[in-house]
């Protein structure tokens, strides 16, 4: 093969399995429509469930970097190019307060309300976003 059209075709291989790993994404979280942490499930809830489609949010927020949500720090940096996809925050951030530096009620809070409140688009109050399934 010439050079060229080995690149050519190493090319399309890349392409091919991007396409892939796109389908395969899209497919784990399209069925998600509300956070249900597992970490909250062996206890008695203090609010409904909070709504989120997360496709669709993303989506509608111009989200397309995965890591602004499912993010990887250290040395209290958050690494660029690296993400957490398919651990739950409650991997890292533990229920009970002070257990973890940031604990998971405030991780959640944090990250959903701070975007908001910076974006000026999006819930912000306990009942716009503790509606329950919808
Ligand atoms: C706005 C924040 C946000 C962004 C951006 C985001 N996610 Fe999520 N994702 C969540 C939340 C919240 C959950 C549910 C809570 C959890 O699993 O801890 C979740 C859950 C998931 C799950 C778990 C699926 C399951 O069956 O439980 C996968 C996989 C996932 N996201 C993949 C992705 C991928 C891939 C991207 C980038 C294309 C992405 N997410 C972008 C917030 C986000
Ligand atoms: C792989 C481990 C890991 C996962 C998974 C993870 N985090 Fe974090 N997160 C950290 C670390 C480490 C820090 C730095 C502060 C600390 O030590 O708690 C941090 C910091 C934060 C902060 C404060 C800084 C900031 O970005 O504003 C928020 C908020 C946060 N996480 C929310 C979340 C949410 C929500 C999820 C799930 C969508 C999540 N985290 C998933 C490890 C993780
Ligand atoms: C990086 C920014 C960002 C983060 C993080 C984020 N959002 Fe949003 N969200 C937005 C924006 C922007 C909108 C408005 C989108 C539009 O114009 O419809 C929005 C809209 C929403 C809406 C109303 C529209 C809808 O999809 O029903 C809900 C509910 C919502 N967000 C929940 C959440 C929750 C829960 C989290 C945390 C798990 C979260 N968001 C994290 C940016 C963000
Ligand atoms: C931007 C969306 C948003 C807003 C606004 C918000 N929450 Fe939450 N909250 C969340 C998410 C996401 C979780 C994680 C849900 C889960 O996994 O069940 C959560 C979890 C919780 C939990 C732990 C789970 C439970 O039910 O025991 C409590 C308590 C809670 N929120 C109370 C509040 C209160 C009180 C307010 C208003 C001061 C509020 N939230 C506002 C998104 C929000």
């Amino acid at each position: 093969m010439k050079p060229f059209s080995k690149i050519f075709s190493l090319c399309v291989v890349f392409f091919l399995t991007g396409l892939f790993f796109l389908a395969i994404s899209t497919e784990a979280t399209f069925h998600i429509t509300t956070v249900e942490d597992s970490a909250f499930a062996d206890r008695q809830r203090m609010k409904p469930v909070v709504s989120f489609y997360h496709d669709e949010h993303n989506a509608a927020a111009g989200i397309y970097d995965c890591s602004i949500c499912h993010h990887v720090w250290e040395d209290g940096q958050r690494l660029e190019y690296q993400d957490s996809v398919g651990m739950e925050c409650s991997a890292c951030h533990l229920a009970e307060p002070g257990a973890t530096e940031m604990d998971l009620i405030r991780a959640y809070h944090l990250q959903c309300r701070t975007c908001h409140m910076e974006a000026k688009a999006g819930p912000i109050l306990c009942g716009e976003c503790h509606t329950g399934p919808k």
